[in-house]
């Protein structure tokens, strides 16, 4: 299955408020980033970042490094659209996670909700693990969301990983200190119920890559 034809259908199809993962403000991902205390020009990633809002608050915040990469060019575009002006600020990039290519060492902060979820093959999850290894700089921060065990086994259609805290401790290796999660129950648009595990983990010091 061609998953950038699935997820631009999906952006084609329907208005970005009724997507099922859609929330007005992404509140935690709004809170933990502040706690940080980044500075201004700290490069952010958000990994399949599609008509999220979080770009529009981290530029309400002042930051001044965003890259929004998503496999769907008709999401960036509405972003980008609904955005106006202000889209000239972020960098847009239009790829595939686990096959883009990345500068070494670049990000403070990587965000994914709803993304790594649906790697769901072993040899996929180390593909996005490599390149969220490289691309962090040492001690960045990773802030990750997604479907917990209570959760349902799709999301837009697809297969999903479901993880509990302890399953994506494992999952990310121990590259990867966990400071912080909690779960979040997300309603659809149409009223489903989604359980989410948000982890919050930093990349140790001793990472070599
Ligand atoms: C469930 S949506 C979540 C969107 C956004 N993060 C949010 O919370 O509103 C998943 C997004 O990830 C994108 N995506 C899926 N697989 C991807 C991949 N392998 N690489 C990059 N983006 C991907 C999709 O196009 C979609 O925009």
């Amino acid at each position: 299955m061609n998953r950038k034809h699935h997820w631009d259908q999906v952006y084609a199809s329907k208005e970005p408020d009724r997507l099922g993962w859609y929330k007005p403000r992404l509140q935690t991902s709004i809170s933990w980033i502040s706690e940080l205390n980044l500075d201004a020009d700290a490069a952010i990633m958000d990994v399949g970042g599609g008509t999220s809002t979080l770009v529009d608050d981290l530029l309400d915040a002042g930051c001044r490094s965003i890259t929004v990469l998503d496999l769907s060019e008709n999401a960036l575009t509405l972003t980008r659209e609904r955005l106006g002006a202000n889209a000239a600020s972020v960098r847009w990039l239009p790829g595939d996670v686990t096959a883009v290519e990345l500068p070494d060492h670049a990000y403070e902060l990587w965000h994914d909700r709803a993304v790594y979820h649906f790697l769901t093959t072993s040899e996929q999850q180390q593909m996005y693990r490599d390149k969220l290894l490289r691309a962090l700089k040492p001690d960045g921060h990773l802030i990750i969301a997604c479907f917990a065990p209570e959760a349902p086994p799709k999301c837009s259609g697809l297969p999903v990983q479901r993880y509990s805290r302890e399953d994506m401790e494992e999952s990310l290796g121990a590259e990867f200190e966990l400071e912080r999660h909690h779960k979040e129950m997300h309603i659809t648009p149409a009223g489903v119920e989604q359980m989410y595990l948000y982890c919050q983990f930093r990349k140790t010091t001793s990472t070599v890559c």
